[in-house]
């Protein structure tokens, strides 16, 4: 039988939007059919690399052309619901980024219509859940690598080196918003628990930072099984980039190193190191994985087309890190 090949249209041309294309142009049954961006420059130069078929400035005529099955949003949060909403209208597929929205009202908004329309596929681009090595880990802790309850331990800091890009990010979401949907996400995956509370603090380190708004953030939360986490995430230009990913329990404690942060032999993959007590036993885990598998990502969309898989993760488990992200985010911005 010939394999179906998919009609895609990506809306962004950013940063993320380079990420997805960079793995899809790879993909036998897709072809990009068309990019589009407000900024004209950079969907032709989308175009000209990933070998697009049709630039667009206008997502609207993209979500409504006949040539395209499957849109992956990769615009800012802001536009999310109404691109979504035009997809769903139009009959297309969709892959959206994170975090879903802005509002907990444009959130529920979301999860309505993806409820409601089940014949058209929708995936929240939540990439960690087809990440190999968090995948593993995930394995490690729920057959009780560590013990339980756990203390997860996660930092994601960004030195900004285009602090425009990041201003407007800040205007649109916090760093707690805006990564914190991963990592709250993590929480609740790993333990298999539900988080029950959050807090958090955060403040302005960049001037030009509007009030009401923050650049470092620190969030805690509680979870069901008694575990307890915290994110802490910053951009800004006297920041350093820093990856924190560790998960200690009563019997051991595992920690994640990303591939480009080893200090030798980066091009085997991500560490998982591993220790174990009381038995003072240390093990190193390479996992040969690709730090963005958005090519993965889309296949469990298609997956969800042509075999009705379930989305990964569900759109309720999106919904829930979404509803803690925006509390902790409106606990911190009550305290500034
Ligand atoms: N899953 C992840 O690991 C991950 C990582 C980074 C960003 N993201 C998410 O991806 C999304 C985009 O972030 P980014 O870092 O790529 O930003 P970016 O600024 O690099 O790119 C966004 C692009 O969208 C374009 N755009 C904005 N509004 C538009 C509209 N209405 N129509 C057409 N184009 C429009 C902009 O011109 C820009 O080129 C955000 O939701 C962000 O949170 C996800």
């Amino acid at each position: 039988m010939l394999e179906k090949k998919y009609r895609l249209a990506l809306i962004g041309c950013g940063s993320m939007g380079a990420a997805h294309l960079d793995d899809i142009c790879e993909m036998e049954n897709v072809t990009i059919e068309c990019v589009c961006d407000l900024k004209e420059e950079r969907a032709r130069n989308f175009a000209a690399k990933y070998h697009a078929v049709r630039v667009e400035t206008d997502w609207k005529r993209t979500v409504c052309s006949d040539d395209v099955d499957i849109v992956i949003i990769c615009t800012y949060p802001s536009t999310h619901l109404e691109i979504l909403r035009e997809c769903i209208k139009q009959g297309k597929h969709v892959l959206c980024e994170k975090p879903i929205a802005q509002t907990l009202k444009e959130g529920e908004e979301i999860v309505r219509l993806v409820k409601e329309n089940p014949h058209i596929k929708v995936l929240v681009g939540y990439i960690l859940r087809h990440n190999k090595t968090y995948m593993r880990v995930a394995d490690m802790i729920q057959n009780g690598a560590i013990g339980k309850p756990i203390v997860m331990r996660m930092a994601q800091n960004h030195h900004t080196m285009d602090w425009e890009k990041y201003l407007h990010l800040i205007c649109e979401t916090s760093p707690i918003l805006d990564c914190g949907v991963h990592y709250i996400d993590v929480m609740r995956w790993f333990t298999k628990s539900e988080v029950t509370e959050v807090s958090g603090i955060g403040l302005r380190t960049e001037k030009d930072v509007p009030d009401g708004k923050f650049n470092y953030g620190l969030m805690t939360a509680k979870l069901s099984d008694g575990s307890i986490a915290y994110y802490e995430a910053g951009w800004g230009n006297t920041m350093s980039a820093d990856n924190l990913k560790e998960f200690v329990g009563p019997k051991g404690r595992i920690r994640i190193t990303y591939q480009m942060s080893r200090r030798e032999n980066q091009e085997e993959g991500d560490l998982i190191e591993y220790y174990t007590y009381p038995e003072g036993h240390y093990e190193t885990i390479n996992v040969l994985c690709k730090r963005k598998p958005t090519g993965d990502q889309l296949a469990t969309l298609i997956e969800m087309i042509e075999n009705n898989a379930p989305a990964n993760p569900l759109i309720d488990d999106v919904y829930e890190s979404f509803k803690w992200a925006v509390k902790a985010d409106e606990i911190i911005k009550e305290k500034l």
